[in-house]
């Protein structure tokens, strides 16, 4: 059954989905590798669409994959297939500028944050609600992290209270992320990067362990038995 989105909601999600997945080894591009038998992706929009706030998701899929993806998903949402760019952020930036009228509030979501929580995606929305022009959900860092020269010689410990791990979604008010894709020089990483060289201040919320990215396949088999115990529990 296809989930419908809100008409009523004020949230757009742009979902970059056009990475090659290098680091997960040989095989399709990451967003259409399986995870329990069903494509990263399709786990990824699956918990979008079921935000309440969600007006609009926009993919963008790898080039070669364009009318692939609009099938895998024509079943699971009512979406907006782009290509993507050979970055991530041209990606972000073909999906933004398919965003039809109406939603003020702007999420980036990684396609590889496959288990992501709708919780999670209603709460950056809710802090964007509340006034923060820019949001981004993080961890606190657990391991000790010391900086290293080329050589391999410890310089020094980065005091860890004050660092923290971030995820995505990343929520933007649409104006402030417009902004800042079009004055972006270069590729960042993510899109409170390019806010935050624009002056505007960005307001972190709790993330979520469940929100994990899918890099290596150690993440793939974590992500298998976190499905598998939430498929039983
Ligand atoms: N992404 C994208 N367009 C690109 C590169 C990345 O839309 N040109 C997306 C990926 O599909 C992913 C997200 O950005 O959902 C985060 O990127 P990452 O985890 O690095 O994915 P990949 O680039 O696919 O992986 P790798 O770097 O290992 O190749
Ligand atoms: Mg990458």
């Amino acid at each position: 059954m296809t989930a419908q989105l809100n008409p009523r909601g004020d949230v757009a999600v742009l979902v970059p989905a056009a990475g090659a997945g290098v680091r997960l080894g040989p095989g399709r591009p990451k967003a259409l590798r399986l995870l329990a038998g069903e494509p990263l992706l399709v786990h990824a929009v699956r918990g979008l669409a079921a935000a309440a706030s969600v007006h609009t998701i926009v993919v963008a899929a790898p080039v070669a994959e364009v009318s692939t993806v609009r099938d895998l998903l024509a079943p699971i949402a009512p979406v907006i297939v782009v290509p993507g760019g050979a970055e991530r952020q041209s990606s972000v930036a073909a999906a933004l500028a398919a965003v039809p009228a109406g939603p003020d509030i702007v999420l980036v979501h990684d396609a590889a944050r496959a288990l992501t929580p709708a919780t999670l995606v209603e709460s950056v929305a809710a802090a964007v609600r509340a006034g923060h022009d820019a949001v981004i959900p993080v961890l606190p860092v657990v391991d000790t992290i010391k900086e290293v020269d080329a050589g391999g010689t410890v310089r020094g410990t980065v005091d860890r209270a004050a660092l923290r791990a971030v995820q995505t979604p990343q929520g933007f008010r649409r104006a402030v992320l417009a902004a800042a894709h079009a004055a972006a020089a270069d590729a960042l990483t993510d899109d409170a990067g390019l806010v935050e060289k624009q002056g505007v201040p960005v307001f972190c919320v709790p993330g979520s362990d469940h929100a994990l990215k899918i890099t290596r396949p150690f993440d793939l088999a974590v992500a298998e038995q976190l499905l598998a115990r939430t498929l039983d529990s």
